[in-house]
C-alpha cells in the first residue's frame, strides 16, 4: 500500500491554467503501545508546532485541518512519520465531528487538544465598537467557544478510555476579566474566549466523574502570522515546548483551571 496518494488540484482562470500535485497521507499506522493526541487546527501556527513536537516524542497523532489537501507543512511531517493521521475537520461541522468520533470509536485519546481558533487580524484588533464585524462576532463564538465544547463532549469517552485522560483547550488572556487588556480592542475574540472559558469551567464539574482532567491554557503572545514579528512575542517552538511541560504535569487538581504556558501558574478568569 503506498504511503500516500496523490491528488491533483487544478486552478483554471480564463486562459491561465496551473496544476499542483499535493500528497495526502492515508490512515496512519497508530501504534497500540503509544499514547495518542488529537489536535484541531493543526495545519499552521501553534497547532502545527504541537504536531511537530508530539511527533518528536513518538506519539500517535490525529491532526485535523479544514483543508488537508492544502496543508503542505503537515503533509511534509506525515511523509516522514508513520503515526500521523491527517483528518479533515471544520470544527463547526458537528456532523463531521460525530463521524470522526465514529471512525476512532475504539481509539483511546490521551490528550484532546482543542487548538483551532479564529484570531483577530492585527489591523482590526484595535477597532472600537463601531468597527465590530457582526458576522465575525457570531462566527467567533461558533468556532472559539461552541465548537470546543461540542468536541470535548463527543470525544469524552475516548479520553476517559485512555491512560492520561486530559482535555487541553487553548484559550487566551484576552478572554480574562482579571488580566485582559483594559481598553476597547478585539471585541469578538475576547468575548468568544471568555465564553470558551465559561463553557469549559462548567464542563469541569462533569469531568471528575470520568477521571478526566480538563484544563485551559494561555499560549502567551506568539508569532504565528507569517512575516510578522510582534514586539515581546515568542515563537511557536518556545510556546509549545513550555505548554507541553505544563501538560505533562497536569493532575486532577488542575481540572477546571486556566493556566499560563510559562510555568503553569493559575490565571484569573
Ligand atoms: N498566537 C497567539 O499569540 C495566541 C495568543 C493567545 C491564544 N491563541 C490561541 O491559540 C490557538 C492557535 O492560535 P494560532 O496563533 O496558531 O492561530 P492561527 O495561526 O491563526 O491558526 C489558527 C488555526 O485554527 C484553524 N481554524 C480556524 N477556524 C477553523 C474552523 N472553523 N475549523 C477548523 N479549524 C479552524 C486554522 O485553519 P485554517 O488554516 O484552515 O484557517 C488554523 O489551523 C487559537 O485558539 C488562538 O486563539 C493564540
Amino acid at each position: 500500500m503506498p504511503r500516500s496518494i496523490a491528488l491533483v488540484a487544478c486552478i483554471t482562470l480564463f486562459t491561465l491554467s496551473s496544476c499542483t500535485t499535493i500528497q495526502v497521507a492515508p490512515t496512519a499506522n497508530l501504534a497500540a503501545d503509544k499514547p495518542t493526541v488529537l489536535i484541531t487546527g493543526s495545519n499552521r501556527g501553534i497547532g502545527l508546532e504541537f504536531v511537530k513536537q508530539f511527533s518528536e516524542r513518538g506519539w500517535n497523532i490525529i491532526a485535523t485541518a479544514r483543508k488537508p489537501e492544502e496543508a503542505a507543512d503537515l503533509q511534509a511531517i506525515a511523509d516522514n512519520y508513520d503515526r500521523l493521521a491527517i483528518e479533515q475537520l471544520d470544527v463547526t461541522d458537528f456532523d463531521r465531528v460525530k463521524e470522526l468520533q465514529t471512525v476512532y470509536q475504539d481509539q483511546p485519546i490521551d490528550i484532546l487538544l482543542s487548538n483551532a481558533g479564529i484570531t483577530p487580524k492585527y489591523k482590526s484588533a484595535f477597532k472600537k465598537v463601531s468597527g465590530v464585524d457582526w458576522d465575525m462576532a457570531r462566527k467567533s463564538i461558533d468556532v472559539n467557544a461552541i465548537a470546543p465544547l461540542q468536541i470535548a463532549h463527543i470525544f469524552m469517552g475516548n479520553v476517559a478510555a485512555s491512560d492520561q485522560k486530559k482535555i487541553v483547550v487553548i484559550s487566551s488572556k484576552g478572554g480574562s476579566f482579571a488580566v485582559g487588556p483594559e481598553m476597547p480592542m478585539m471585541y469578538s475574540y475576547r468575548a468568544s474566549k471568555a465564553a470558551l472559558n465559561m463553557y469549559m469551567y462548567t464542563l469541569s464539574f462533569e469531568t471528575p466523574k470520568k477521571d478526566v482532567i480538563l484544563t485551559l491554557l494561555s499560549p502567551g503572545q506568539v508569532n504565528t502570522v507569517p512575516g510578522m514579528k510582534l514586539p515581546n512575542a515568542i515563537e511557536t517552538d518556545e510556546s509549545v515546548s513550555k505548554m507541553l511541560a505544563v501538560i505533562d504535569n497536569l493532575t486532577p487538581q488542575h481540572n477546571g483551571k486556566f493556566l499560563d504556558y510559562e510555568d503553569g501558574s493559575e490565571i484569573g478568569w
